[in-house]
């Protein structure tokens, strides 16, 4: 959740470490501090309450200046948001500073023992008990990599954490325990970079090492060098990031919202590209790295992920059951692990987890790849950030979504780019398992290669509508999602997003349930978002948008261009292009993303950063 970053060489640390950090806002936006050393000015520390134009304020009136330094934005956990709860923290010399993405679960018995040697606290953090107990032991070791070392073998939980000693003015240690978020180096000539999330060093390189967990990096100007927690030297592989910094930036849009829905045409047709082979009429999921033989094994799916992630899982169980004939379960991912789930039956080996992932480092989602593997169920990532941990510890694929970052925290491309990535892999398993005949699957494949183009259309004939309908009811205290069958995730999906940036209460339904009990909040006041498509259950929408209307709740509809009757029978209509009824869902979306992104602007709401959420969620 929190963002890292961390720098050393040449340049002006302030420059480098701010620079990541705005690009890692979208982590963490409580509080933002920097820790800066030069020789003959010291350890510099600033930190501010609120967001990282705050600390840049701070710092316009009290620059820093040197050439090695830590910074971080944060996303309160332990402690309310203040300055002193800001990190980095300080041990009690005040000469070692210490940022943490992550949560020390045991830190108030460490807290304890460290209060009866004597140790004061300044915060009520988890991350100054690891500052306390690096200073503590640095004491005796007087060695940075070893105190960081004694302390982190006594830590719970997950974490990710850069120290810094005045002493060894020369050295940066960088470590992760567990799943709390990815540590990434990356190397440059004569300097070096750290970030919890590459978009926060892809300006200065795109040649990165990533650190696994129990891994303890010691960083200096001309050499990183990795070892186990307990010492021992371990390679890890550098890998070369294609990403263009450029599209880390807004450009022209005025948020990265506005920008990541417009970009969706586009990053779609990057999904599909070099994974179909039109001529012969085949999906060529090659990086899916599971032969036909496995996937004719797999009886059982459990398709795993949180939030709009978990809306996109909910899809796919469509698109799996309905294409390839294997059965789908879809569960939280912060649900799975905890309800003792049996992944494989009667001794058969399967049963494949599917986990959908934007960031790669959820931590409930990791969680729940690990669950498959203690109970020996391969694990598919889909997923968006490359190098990200789910993407390194998946058995088949990473499947990435290849969208590009993205940096509003609501999530828009990435969901169509998991809905299209889900086809794709359903459409594997059906070709392996002979569920679809040769025709079907050009018939299919004909749908995904004109689905950028309708995207296209779709934003077009939208955007205008959803802002007309944004001025009308941005007052609204409450709205409602219906939809059916595939696009009952996409009703919950809309809700979600509603909700997230404008702070409209907002619900998803299945809509044949809407009379089971929320018709009783319906009135003139209430905007009621039906998804009617003209699919098998078309008549049964239309059937509940006549209940909605007589309850004289105000319809908005989201249907097929052209489609009269649906016009006539709601109060406002949003037309889409058709497609493939199991495609549908990914160009009903995109009106609901529109209307909640322009409510939100109405609202004088922070669309990219909504208040308490974070991009990454690495707590649980
Ligand atoms: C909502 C949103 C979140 C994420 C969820 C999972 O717009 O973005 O609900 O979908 O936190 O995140 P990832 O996909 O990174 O695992």
């Amino acid at each position: 959740m929190c963002g890292i970053v961390g720098y050393i060489g040449p340049r002006e640390a302030t420059t480098v470490v701010i620079n990541g950090l705005q690009r890692l806002e979208y982590r963490g936006y409580d509080s933002a501090g920097i820790a800066i050393y030069d020789p003959d000015l010291g350890l510099q520390l600033r930190r501010s309450v609120g967001k990282l134009s705050n600390l840049q304020q701070r710092l316009a009136a009290e620059p820093t200046r040197g050439q090695i330094g830590i910074g971080h934005t944060r996303w309160a956990t332990h402690g309310g948001v203040t300055e002193f709860n800001a990190h980095p923290h300080r041990d009690d010399s005040g000469a070692i500073v210490v940022i943490q993405n992550g949560i020390v679960e045991n830190y108030l018995s460490l807290k304890g023992r460290l209060l009866e040697l004597g140790y004061q606290f300044e915060s009520q953090t988890d991350t100054e008990v690891i500052a306390k107990l690096i200073g503590h032991y640095y004491r005796d070791s007087r060695d940075l990599v070893t105190a960081v070392r004694q302390t982190l073998s006594e830590l719970r939980g997950g974490n990710a954490i850069v120290a810094f000693s005045i002493h060894e003015p020369d050295t940066l240690v960088a470590a992760r325990l567990g799943n709390a978020g990815g540590v990434a180096i990356g190397l440059g000539e004569d300097e070096q970079f750290i970030a919890s999330d590459i978009p926060a060093i892809l300006d200065y390189t795109r040649t990165l090492i990533f650190l696994e967990d129990r891994d303890v990096a010691v960083v200096r100007r001309h050499s990183v060098t990795i070892t186990r927690l307990d010492g021992a030297p371990v390679e890890r592989p550098t890998h070369t990031i294609a990403w263009d910094p450029v599209a880390a930036a807004k450009g022209d849009y005025r948020h990265f919202m506005q920008k990541e829905i417009a970009e969706q045409p586009r990053a779609l047709m990057d999904a599909l590209r070099g994974r179909i082979d039109q001529e012969r009429g085949r999906i060529e999921l090659e990086d899916l790295r599971l032969s036909d033989d496995d996937l004719r094994r797999v009886r059982r799916i459990y398709a795993t992920a949180c939030g709009t992630a978990w809306h996109a899982a909910l899809v796919a169980k469509f698109l799996i059951e309905n294409l390839a004939g294997v059965r789908v379960e879809v569960d939280y991912a912060s649900e799975f692990r905890y309800r003792g789930p049996i992944l494989q039956s009667d001794g058969e080996r399967d049963a494949l987890l599917l986990a959908f992932t934007q960031s790669g480092e959820t931590v409930d989602t990791l969680a729940a790849m690990e669950e498959a593997r203690a109970q020996g169920a391969p694990s598919v990532a889909i997923v968006n950030a490359i190098g990200s941990q789910a993407a390194r510890v998946a058995d088949g694929g990473p499947l990435y979504l290849h969208a590009g970052p993205e940096i509003g925290v609501a999530s828009t491309k990435a969901f169509t780019s998991m809905l299209v990535v889900a086809y794709l892999f359903a459409l594997r398993l059906a070709q392996a398992r002979g569920t679809l005949t040769p025709a079907q699957i050009r018939e299919h494949i004909q749908a995904l290669i004109e689905l950028p183009g309708k995207a296209a259309q779709t934003i077009e004939l939208a955007t205008p509508i959803c802002i007309e309908l944004a001025e009308r009811y941005h007052r609204a205290g409450n709205a409602l999602f219906l939809g059916r069958q595939i696009n009952y995730p996409i009703a919950l999906e809309g809700a979600l997003k509603l909700k997230e940036i404008s702070y409209i209460h907002a619900e998803g339904y299945p809509a044949g349930e809407m009379k089971h009990g929320p018709i009783a909040l319906i009135d003139e006041n209430m905007p009621v978002i039906c998804i009617a498509p003209r699919d098998h259950i078309y008549e049964k929408m239309i059937s509940n948008v006549e209940q909605v209307r007589a309850r004289h709740g105000q319809v908005i509809a989201i249907g097929h261009a052209g489609d009269t009757l649906l016009a006539e029978k709601a109060n406002h209509m949003i037309g889409v292009p058709a497609t493939l009824p199991l495609l549908q869902p990914v160009l009903n979306v995109i009106p609901l993303q529109i209307f909640a992104y322009h409510v939100a602007v109405l609202r004088g709401c922070d669309v990219d950063q909504p208040r308490n959420l974070a991009k990454s969620v690495t707590v649980e």
